[in-house]
């Protein structure tokens, strides 16, 4: 078994420290202790990563898709046999259940077995020409070296889902991986290293300045594409500091995901799908539930079954057996979600369960369910972040639609009902790119993941995942 708990970045298949050779430490959420530090990386190692990906991108691109999809079938088995290894750092660094963390993992990989098979169907065409003394054809070449900013949520999974593609396709990539989760980075690294992947065909800069790495991964002139998972407002930034030299973009940004229960559905059922969508990873995911629309008609069933269900999760360190409920992040997270409880409740909310911290620790946040919410509050406009319920109520399926869609954000949305024709009638009028219909978990290598509105543009994973990071060629042959 390989040593996966590194303190070096990634660079031309080098392990290096920061120029200047400062460190920032990398905390464990549950404990407060840190558990490595890792290289605090500035522009200059930012520039030649870049020069690296962009150097090692002319034999690479050229190589088969055969055999990038060999050295991807040997690194996704290389993290499949280090899961147990990776799910525990993945625990470590980030405070997830390890039931989680080990699903992350394997979700995670799949994206490379995924994205390996398609490398070998990425086909042109041959187009009917428009006169006799044409012949049309259209061939797919890789986009050239691509900038991965990968969010702390997920810190396997988002890698890999932005990282397989591209080298399926033959790009080269740079990633910045999040500050507070940097080690699953390095881990995915090294296992890809040795699985045979090429010296900079994958470059990790690790940093505690995002700003001053992102600054030169978004605008640098060889890298031609940049694909982000993270909020909505650096989404924006990103596609300003992308525009000067015209990158192909795919931003997976934020969402604030209704999920509609009307009279009809299988109460039993929508729990089930209500605690898994809001209190996964302590509801920090971009597709978990952010506001609940409950019929009024089996309101109080549906809020009688979900408090129980809520009361029975518990709270701990991942690590540890039975945790359904992991820390927050960090203080930052903490403090955003204590205020938004208070702020909702002074508001007018009512506080059916939690509102507070656990006394397991100070990231911890009690799961806690807000009833009588109404749209005047602010919490119902904000993305969560953290494990809250904030239940509405509705009468009508016209106007749950309107409230539905009243938010600039458009990722995920969940409705459950047993009426097929209100099923298609939901699914067109819902302005959201992923729709869980009498489902609550959405996320699949094979389907498409993205949104529309302010939630990003793109999709990953699914046969659409590796377009973004190919250009269509046009051939107009005269002969
Ligand atoms: C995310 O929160 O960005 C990803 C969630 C998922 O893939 O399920």
């Amino acid at each position: 078994m390989a040593d996966l708990v590194l303190s070096r970045g990634l660079i031309n298949g080098e392990w290096i420290e920061a120029i200047d050779g400062k460190y920032v430490d990398v905390i464990n959420p549950s404990t407060g202790q840190v558990i490595t530090s890792v290289p605090d990386m500035g522009e200059k190692e930012s520039e030649a990563a870049v020069m690296a990906a962009y150097n090692a991108f002319q034999d690479w691109r050229s190589t088969t898709a055969k055999y990038r999809a060999g050295l991807m079938k040997k690194w996704f088995d290389l993290i499949v046999e280090h899961a147990d290894q990776l799910a525990k750092l993945l625990t470590t660094e980030q405070g997830k259940p390890y039931k989680e963390a080990y699903g992350e993992v394997l979700y995670g990989a799949s994206f490379i077995e995924w994205f390996a098979e398609e490398a070998k169907r990425v086909y042109g065409d041959v187009i009917p020409a428009a006169n006799p003394h044409n012949r049309y054809m259209t061939m797919k070449q890789p986009i050239g070296v691509v900038t991965a900013i990968t969010p702390w949520n997920f810190p396997v999974a988002m890698i890999t889902r932005k990282v397989g593609p591209a080298l399926a396709a033959g790009c080269t990539v740079v990633i910045k991986p999040g500050e507070d989760t940097p080690l699953c980075a390095l881990a995915m690294a090294k296992l890809a290293e040795l699985a045979g992947i090429p010296n900079g065909v994958i470059n990790v800069v690790t940093t505690a300045r995002p700003s001053v790495v992102g600054n030169v991964l978004c605008s640098h002139p060889l890298v031609r594409k940049v694909s982000f998972t993270g909020s909505t407002a650096v989404g924006k930034l990103i596609l300003r500091q992308a525009a000067d030299t015209v990158k192909k973009v795919s931003l997976e940004l934020g969402g604030n995901a209704p999920f509609i229960v009307f009279d009809d559905a299988d109460i039993d059922k929508a729990v089930l799908g209500a605690v898994i969508s809001k209190y996964r990873n302590a509801g920090q995911t971009c597709v978990c539930t952010n506001r609940f629309y409950i019929h009024e008609k089996v309101y109080d069933e549906f809020m009688d079954k979900f408090t129980r269900a809520v009361q029975a999760l518990s709270i701990g360190d991942g690590l540890h057996d039975g945790t359904d409920i992991g820390p927050l992040i960090n203080q930052k997270a903490m403090d955003k979600v204590s205020a938004l409880v208070t702020t909702a409740i002074e508001q007018g909310a009512t506080l059916v369960l939690g509102g507070e911290c656990s006394e397991y620790g100070r990231q911890f946040y009690k799961p806690t369910i807000l009833a009588d919410v109404t749209e005047n509050m602010a919490i119902a406009h904000e993305e969560l972040f953290g494990p809250i319920a904030t239940v509405f109520r509705f009468r009508d399926e016209e106007d749950v639609i309107r409230r539905a869609n009243d938010t600039p954000y458009g990722l995920a949305a969940y409705f459950y009902t047993r009426d097929h024709a209100k099923v298609w009638r939901m699914s067109e009028a819902l302005e959201y790119g992923i729709l869980g219909i009498n489902e609550g978990i959405i996320s699949t290598e094979v389907a498409p993941f993205g949104g529309v509105k302010e939630s990003g543009s793109g999709r990953e994973g699914s046969k659409y995942g590796i377009d973004d990071y190919l250009e269509i060629k046009y051939l107009c042959h005269g002969i």
